[in-house]
């Protein structure tokens, strides 16, 4: 019996993986123009990481990490996201005492969450997300929407929607806690379980509990944005004069709270509303955290970022009819005929590497006929067709695939001519 791939994952096959390879070049190429640099933490943490950093009401910690006990006894989790690790990592090896302030920092790997598997949602999914650590100016958060927009219009995603909101500071969110205590404590028993024991713990989560997402009492849920203190207003109000002068079109929705616990201040999402694009539309999402280093173990410090997955962005740009030049082809494929041409090859093979050109042979024993099929295949540019004949008197046939034209030219002339008709 053959072995299924486990649901909720994908092989990425040649074909497809070449947009993955031209999303992530870039997406580093930017990150470079923006001056973040990557990191690379490991794919799992102590699950306590997770519990302080995300937050032990979410729905990620609370049903869809993916925990085991190692040969330690220890509790590993792999890592459902990338801003705990970050912080972590910032935290551990001390990058607040280091003299490039803020810390601008980027990373691109697999994360791991068991959810119900749909369309746009797996269990193992590449982020790409940055991270800018150490600064409370509201430009940064907008430089941080800014690269997320700009990577989705560079690749030429146009039916793009920025939602944006403010979850205030702690003295604004508690404010709102309060109220929402007194929202819900009334008629608390219509709602599920886990909203009961969110209404002490943490009742913001109630509003994006994905069971009572229909209940009246939400939409008449009093909203953040009615209880932020001045501070948090003016914060707020900033960000929105950067994105203006940025030309980032947005709308903001007082109901955004996001999924994480450690957000506070600016919290964004940007969505797909191409037709056809499904149910769910969320590309990407962020916010500003300025309290998670602290909550696990560090010093005080602010923090801004966002994560997107390749997924649901290859989605995305089917979704609008984007098609990547995924097969740029080959510059030469070399065919040949005849046993000593044949063996002559893989020294001229390796010349044609060697002197940074994309090159190819049969390895099949193919009839000229089906090795000149196989350069079309691969969208060779030229065909160096060399014969035992040719190859006594040092010549190469040489067709340029483009306009059928062929030259005989000597082999030792072979990569001059490939390189001025490049
Ligand atoms: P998140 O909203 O949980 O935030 O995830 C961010 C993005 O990851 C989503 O918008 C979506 O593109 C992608 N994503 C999440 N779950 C899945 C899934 N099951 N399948 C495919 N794609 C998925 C975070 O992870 C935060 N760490 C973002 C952040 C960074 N906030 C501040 N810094």
């Amino acid at each position: 019996m053959s072995i299924n791939i486990p649901r909720g994952t994908q092989d990425i096959l040649p074909g497809e993986v070449e947009k993955w390879q031209i999303i992530e070049r870039k997406a580093r190429e930017l990150c470079v123009k923006y001056q973040y640099s990557e990191i690379r933490t490991p794919i799992f943490e102590h699950t306590e990481l997770f519990l302080r950093g995300v937050g032990d009401t979410t729905d990620i910690v609370q049903k869809e990490m993916y925990t085991f006990t190692d040969r330690g006894g220890r509790s590993i989790t792999l890592r459902p996201e990338g801003t705990a690790s970050t912080v972590r990592a910032f935290v551990d090896k001390k990058l607040f005492g280091t003299a490039n302030q803020p810390v601008k920092l980027y990373y691109m790997g697999p994360m791991f969450r068991y959810e119900r598997p749909q369309a746009g949602r797996f269990r193992q999914f590449v982020q790409f997300g940055v991270e800018a650590l150490g600064s409370n100016d509201p430009a940064i958060d907008a430089e941080v929407i800014s690269l997320a927009m700009n990577l989705y219009k560079e690749m030429g995603l146009k039916r793009l929607k920025l939602v944006v909101n403010s979850l205030g500071d702690k003295e604004s969110r508690n404010a709102h806690r309060e109220a929402l205590i007194n929202h819900f404590s009334p008629r608390i028993g219509e709602f599920c379980s886990d909203c009961q024991k969110r209404l002490d713990k943490n009742p913001l989560r109630i509003l994006d509990c994905k069971q009572d997402h229909d209940h009246e009492l939400m939409t008449s849920a009093p909203s953040i944005i009615e209880y932020l203190n001045d501070y948090s207003k003016a914060y707020f109000e900033k960000l929105q004069q950067y994105l203006t002068l940025l030309n980032i079109d947005f709308t903001v929705d007082p109901n955004l709270v996001r999924g994480l616990d450690y957000y506070n201040h600016t919290a964004f999402e940007i969505m797909s509303d191409a037709e056809g694009f499904g149910a769910i539309t969320t590309l990407c999402g962020g916010g500003r955290y300025n309290g998670l280093a602290e909550d696990i173990g560090g010093p005080e410090t602010p923090g801004i970022g966002f994560a997107l997955s390749i997924e649901r962005f290859i989605a995305a740009l089917e979704a609008e009819n984007i098609e990547l030049d995924t097969n740029q082809g080959i510059d030469c494929y070399l065919a040949s005929l005849g046993e000593t041409a044949k063996d002559y090859t893989v020294g001229l093979l390796q010349q044609l590497r060697t002197a940074g050109f994309s090159a190819e042979r049969d390895y099949l024993d193919r009839k000229l006929k089906a090795q000149f099929k196989a350069a079309d295949r691969l969208k060779a540019k030229f065909v160096a067709v060399l014969g035992d004949d040719e190859l006594q008197n040092n010549q190469i046939n040489v067709k340029n695939m483009t306009t059928g034209e062929q030259v005989e030219i000597a082999i030792s002339a072979l990569v001059d001519y490939l390189g001025e008709h490049k």
